[in-house]
């Protein structure tokens, strides 16, 4: 393999790298002519791109400029490129030979609102202070955080989150014991990673976080969810829930519930992983605290600010027993050393000057608003709603669940079942559809609710 870098003409404008590869068994001239072939047809040099000078190519590639020149003219010959002077050696247009290229295939029309769970209104991503926080970060940073750092990340957002944390959700948190992740789903893959034994997680729950677990070689055990939310597990070594806003069917761990699973872990020497991924979110009364600040040698608490920010930050963080900082910060290590400090160093900031809490206040608001009309517009359908007090999905109870995707669809809606979201479908308790209500930008929310209330009823 052969790296050309151009370093003149428009070759070298464009910044193009271009890798020829030239095949040790054939003669010079003819490797050169291969490689230069090849290039064309995979697309990598495209029609009309300007060659560099068969001087430059020689020098770069080891060899005599005459090869090079003599692999132009044959390619020239065979209409690969065409030569003119004063504009070079470029490659020729496409050969007229070559079928034509296939109609692209119909792509399905994107859906017009989108009402699926997961994501908050992205719109509102708090662009003028992150850009602030990022100067501000970047500008007291010494040269030295672009080096390998710290797995459990910087430390100046671990100091940041130990208080926001216990500040905000009771968490009993210090920077020592806090790794910062790629999201939670890193976080989730890091923990299963080190348990010795069947993960339990919650049924119904997210499968893609089923799958992050099982990919990791554990055995996935279904948690039963009910009224009260999780069930104790019966035989695991660990147990993944979402105390704060059961994901998907809303409900609150009951106080007797929360109990009933740290004397769990207490017990049975297993591990509570506590996934608080939109405890920011409360609406009618102030939010219980996090399971962890009850039991923090047994709970491994994680957080994420895919909710609050954006999924497309991909920050997590998880706050560990002693005994499983160690395990923790080697399987990190090991999966991609660090998470990216620029970001973190930005929420760090963030954090420090409350601008943080701001956003999330201001977002507390308009989402508390989006749930009123959609508790409103669903009670004179006649459907209730779960889960309504927090977070930012509601579960709605439907009788007729296999009816109204493609009523939604129908309505340019996009909408998640309920189905999908049991470890065994056909041993579903409840039919029903999860309806995020973040995802729309604030102008388009009421025309999604026109749509979900179309898809709703027949
Ligand atoms: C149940 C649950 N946990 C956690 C998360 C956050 O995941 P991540 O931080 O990987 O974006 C989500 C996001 O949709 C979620 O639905």
């Amino acid at each position: 393999m052969v790296g050309v870098r151009s370093v003149s003409n428009e070759w070298a404008v464009a910044g193009v790298d271009l890798h020829l590869e030239l095949d040790p068994a054939s003669s010079r001239r003819g490797g050169v002519e291969r490689a230069l072939r090849e290039a064309i047809r995979a697309g990598r040099l495209a029609p009309g791109a300007r060659l560099p000078a068969t001087r430059r190519l020689a020098v770069e590639l080891g060899v005599a400029r005459n090869t090079v020149a003599a692999a132009y003219d044959h390619l020239v010959a065979e209409g690969y490129l065409t030569a003119r002077r004063g504009a070079g050696t470029r490659v020729a247009p496409l050969p007229q030979t070559d079928p034509p290229a296939a109609a692209p295939a119909p792509v399905a029309p994107r859906p017009r609102h989108d009402l699926t769970p997961g994501s908050p209104d992205v719109s509102a991503f708090p662009t003028a202070a992150w850009l602030r926080a990022t100067r501000r970060a970047l500008a007291a940073a010494p040269a030295s955080v672009h080096g390998y750092g710290d797995p459990r990340g910087r430390v100046e957002l671990r100091t940041a989150l130990a208080e926001y944390l216990g500040r905000t959700r009771g968490v009993r948190a210090s920077p020592e014991r806090i790794v910062v992740t790629s999201g939670y789903v890193q976080a989730l893959a890091l923990v299963a990673s080190v348990v010795d034994g069947p993960v339990a997680m919650e049924d119904p729950g997210l499968p893609f976080h089923r799958d992050v677990v099982a990919r990791t070689g554990r055995r996935v055990a279904p948690l039963p969810v009910d009224d009260r939310g999780a069930t104790t597990p019966v035989d695991a070594a660990a147990a993944v829930v979402t105390p704060a806003h059961q994901y998907p069917t809303g409900v609150p761990l009951h106080p007797s519930r929360r109990h009933a699973l740290t004397a769990w872990a207490r017990e049975s020497g297993g591990v509570l992983l506590e996934d608080d991924y939109d405890g920011e979110f409360r609406y009618d009364r102030q939010p219980l605290g996090a399971v962890q600040g009850t039991a923090p040698d047994h709970v491994v608490y994680a957080g994420s600010a895919s909710k609050t920010l954006g999924p497309g930050v991909r920050l997590g963080w998880l706050v560990l027993p002693p005994r499983w900082v160690d395990p923790v910060v080697d399987a990190k290590l090991h999966a991609d050393h660090h998470t990216e400090v620029v970001g973190q160093l930005a929420l760090a900031d963030l954090i420090g000057t409350h601008a943080y809490d701001r956003h999330i206040r201001g977002c507390r608001l308009r989402y508390r608003r989006r749930r009123d009309l959609l508790v409103r517009r669903l009670d004179d359908l006649g459907l209730p709603a779960r889960g309504v007090s927090a977070g930012l999905h509601v579960l709605v109870e439907h009788p007729d669940e296999a009816a109204v995707p493609a009523r939604a669809a129908g309505h340019g809606l996009a909408l998640s079942g309920l189905r999908e979201h049991w470890h065994d479908p056909d041993r579903a308790t409840r039919q029903g559809v999860v309806v995020g209500y973040a995802t729309p930008a604030e102008h388009a929310y009421r025309a999604a609710l026109d749509a979900l209330a179309h898809a709703l009823t027949a």
